[in-house]
């Protein structure tokens, strides 16, 4: 009975690794929620699925984060195969800011900015990941996946020339260091870990028309991103994101753990 726990299921790609994982019978899913009352869609499907447990966790949060794999380890007799921290707090006021603009005279905004991506992607992913090992070191698949971006390769930088989206990509950069760093550590218990990016996903959920100020800048994106990739259309979707990051978490294996790739498995980013 392989296990799950994934992080920020509540929607996006969190609730879409829920969806498709559950759908086996044989799997237990722990969909870890920021706000166990507000995460609705992921609610209702548990309603549906009797493999899906719902965990209160905001990955910020210590004391939840402690309350969260002591949940998971009753529910699982002690013992959790995967772990996929996917949860991402992003600063969308300083998205569109250049290094340059985070100024000492704005000190005040640009540590907030940073504080909030690094809440996640780095102490959210040291947090979940450590309360977690000692469940994943008794089980059979030992996978610890944190979902990074694209957007935090040097050269995807060098080559799109996207200045922007600094804390986020920085944060990332941190996370994918983090990955390194955990693989050295835990190979000798037999724990895989990788740094996984899902390409450029459809994850907005929008209900009426987009702002003309968000279809500017998925112009302004996908413009950049063809830099790379000439006949990129556009994102992909939710469902085929993940279908493909299970695929790569699948051949995860002691040669791949520690690095950091894309949901085709290489640095083919989109
Ligand atoms: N979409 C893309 O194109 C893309 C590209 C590259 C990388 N990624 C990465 O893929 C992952 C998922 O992206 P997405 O597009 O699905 O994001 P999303 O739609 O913005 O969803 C983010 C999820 O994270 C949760 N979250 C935020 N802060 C949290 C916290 N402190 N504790 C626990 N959960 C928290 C949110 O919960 P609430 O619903 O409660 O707010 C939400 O469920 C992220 O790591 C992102 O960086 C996405």
């Amino acid at each position: 009975m392989p296990s799950y726990a994934i992080t920020g299921a509540a929607r996006g790609l969190g609730y879409e690794f829920v969806n498709q994982l559950s759908s086996e019978a044989a799997n237990t899913v722990f969909a870890l929620v920021r706000s166990a009352s507000t995460a609705t869609k992921v609610q209702t499907l548990a309603g549906e699925r009797k493999n899906i447990h719902i965990v209160q966790c905001d990955v910020t949060k210590p004391d939840e984060v402690i309350a969260a794999a002591e949940k998971i380890a009753t529910l699982s007799e002690g013992s959790l195969d995967v772990l996929v921290h996917n949860a991402v707090a992003m600063d969308m006021d300083t998205m569109g800011m250049p290094p340059s603009a985070f100024v000492a005279e704005k000190a005040e905004m640009a540590v907030s900015a940073m504080d909030k991506a690094f809440s996640t992607s780095l102490y959210g992913a040291l947090w979940i990941t450590n309360a977690l090992i000692p469940l994943i070191e008794k089980s059979q698949q030992r996978k610890i996946i944190h979902i990074s971006t694209g957007m935090a390769d040097p050269d995807l930088i060098k080559t799109t020339g996207i200045s922007y989206a600094v804390p986020y990509v920085v944060s990332k950069a941190a996370m994918n260091m983090l990955v390194a760093k955990y693989a050295a550590e835990l190979k000798d218990k037999g724990i895989k870990v990788l740094a996984l990016s899902p390409g450029w996903v459809d994850t907005a959920d929008m209900t009426g028309p987009p702002p003309q100020e968000m279809l500017d800048a998925f112009q302004l994106m996908l413009s950049q991103f063809q830099k790379v990739k000439p006949d990129l259309a556009g994102p992909i979707t939710p469902e085929e994101s993940v279908r493909m990051q299970l695929d790569v978490i699948r051949d995860l294996d002691e040669k791949t753990s520690g690095t950091f790739v894309s949901h085709h498995g290489d640095q083919n980013w989109f």
